[in-house]
């Protein structure tokens, strides 16, 4: 079997429920997914849950009970979301599955057994709120961050993997595969990083301090760090150490937030990686934040937005529709109910909204129900027909190159078009009249009404599969399984039945 197309996001915290930053990556992911489905290629997505570390082990504590029981109450509502929100994974992976914790200690085993990870008595400070050691470079005036929390002053002997070798390889790396890293500015950020030498990196945490994660295979005393773990999530669902390995690794994609670009995913991963004899991941696809009022939406902070509450008022797909709209990839995005709101009364109400309750109407009032075919070709159709043929053009490199928030524009821009049309030919005023061109006239908008409207749901399919499939029922026409054959304007849909009258964005329902 040939190699797949393999797309991962990264694995949320289970110390707190999902808020849009999870929804925004999985939809992004997820457009991608159904993106390469529809052009033919085979794919593998992944999405899961990252269970283990300090902050898991304290909420459990906190609350008087273990931490595999939070674990698996996220666990439930981060993949309903991911059903609610029509992500179409085809694997979830939790970081407490013994699939993750035999890859993790087979990982850690031959690392130790190469002389890459070695024991050393570390004296220093310790951040709990980031899980990781830190020194005086990230002291300013005396004073710790406070993205540290609370820093203490530890003592202990550890197990370390040796990075610091592979710096120089790493820079290489980057410096030679610009492609690497989208947006590209990002890799400066790697690259500023990289300039500082690099420690090695302390994979374990003793016991005493830490028993929530996965066992040392070489030391029972100790467990493995928290981003060590987690990175191999990427491999573990990815089959390592079975036959579909080969078919699904490297990966093509990882997904991510720019938080965790530099220096988990750029610097530690590749380098474990590299230790272990695996190929790179081609490409990281790190997009921005979602602020609110200029601040990163987080859950600590309070400034969160439970986007099942959304999806319960406005449906999945308009959410996905508004995410990808609004946020151009690689850069932030500032989320408000006002903003969403407008988006829906103005795109999806309005323009599409009501191009598809009108011709529904019509059909019915003025075609008997049945799809007509288009007779004749006048200006008004040549410069519908312009549009569309310039659009197809576009929108399959906007999509290839991540510009969705453009994708959906120039979209909508046709969409607008098609409402432009119909007003022109004023179909209602057609069907009074009793020449037998006004009754070709009338045929041809309805036609080109439905056939802009056929070609808008292809190319919004992956975007809004849901309110995709239900345009193409509305026209009589097949779900789409490949855009192959589906983006030429045509008159397949001549012949067939109009759906009954339907609102597809109900308005003012907050
Ligand atoms: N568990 C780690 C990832 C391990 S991957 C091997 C983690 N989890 S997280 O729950 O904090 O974040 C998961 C993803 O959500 C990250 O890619 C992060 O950047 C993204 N987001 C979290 N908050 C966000 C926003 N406010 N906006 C957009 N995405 C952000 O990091």
């Amino acid at each position: 079997m040939s190699k797949q197309f393999l797309i991962t996001t990264a694995i949320d915290y289970a110390n707190g429920s999902p808020h849009i930053g999870h929804a925004y990556e999985k939809i992004l992911t997820d457009v991608i997914a159904r993106h390469k489905r529809l052009s033919g290629v085979s794919v593998q997505f992944i999405t899961g849950l990252d269970e283990h570390g300090q902050k898991v082990q304290m909420s459990a504590e906190k609350q008087g009970v273990e931490p595999i029981e939070i674990c698996d109450v996220l666990a439930v509502e981060f993949q309903s979301l991911c059903k609610r929100l029509n992500v179409s994974n085809n694997d979830y992976i939790r970081t407490t599955e013994t699939r993750h914790k035999k890859v993790v200690q087979s990982v850690l085993q031959q690392l130790f057994d190469q002389g890459q990870i070695y024991k050393a008595d570390y004296n220093g400070f310790y951040s709990i709120r980031q899980e990781q050691f830190v020194t005086e470079k990230e002291r300013e005036n005396g004073a710790w961050s406070e993205i540290y929390g609370e820093v203490i002053e530890v003592t202990e002997s550890n197990y370390f993997f040796k990075l610091s070798q592979y710096q120089d390889w790493l820079i290489d790396f980057i410096k030679s595969n610009e492609s690497v890293i989208y947006p590209r500015f990002r890799s400066a950020d790697v690259l500023n990083f990289l300039k500082e030498p690099l420690n090695d990196l302390c994979i374990s945490r003793p016991k005493e301090r830490l028993s929530w994660g996965i066992e040392l295979p070489f030391d029972s005393g100790f467990v493995t760090y928290v981003w060590f773990d987690a990175l191999v999530n990427y491999i573990t669902a990815s089959g390592y150490g079975s036959e579909t390995f080969k078919e699904n690794w490297p990966a093509d994609y990882h997904v991510i937030g720019k938080d965790i670009l530099s220096p988990p995913h750029a610097v530690y991963w590749p380098i474990m990686l590299k230790a272990l004899g695996l190929e790179m991941p081609k490409h990281f696809l790190v997009h921005g934040w979602w602020l609110s009022s200029g601040s990163k939406m987080s859950k600590s902070d309070g400034h969160v937005v439970n986007p099942l509450d959304l999806i319960d008022t406005y449906g999945p797909d308009a959410f996905r529709y508004f995410v990808i709209r609004e946020m151009n990839v690689g850069q932030d995005s500032e989320f408000s109910l006002d903003l969403f709101q407008s988006r829906y009364n103005s795109d999806l109400a309005n323009d599409l909204g009501n191009l598809v309750s009108r011709l529904l109407n019509m059909g019915q009032r003025f075609a008997d129900g049945t799809i007509p075919k288009s007779s004749i070709k006048e200006a008004e159709e040549l410069t519908v027909l312009a549009h569309w043929s310039e659009l197809k053009d576009r929108i399959f490199d906007l999509y290839e190159n991540f510009q969705f928030h453009k994708a959906l524009e120039l979209t909508f821009a046709f969409i607008a078009e098609l409402n432009r049309y119909t007003e022109l030919r004023a179909p209602w005023k057609l069907a009074k009249s009793e020449f037998e061109e006004d009754k070709q006239r009338l045929a041809t908008t309805l036609a080109y009404m439905s056939e802009g409207l056929r070609l808008s749901a292809v190319i919004l399919s992956p975007v809004m599969p849901d309110i995709a499939a239900k345009v193409l029922k509305l026209l009589d026409a097949e779900p789409i399984n490949a855009y192959e054959g589906q983006l030429e304007w045509g008159d397949s849909l001549a012949g067939g039945s109009f759906g009954e009258k339907m609102i597809l964005f109900p308005k003012n329902e907050a």
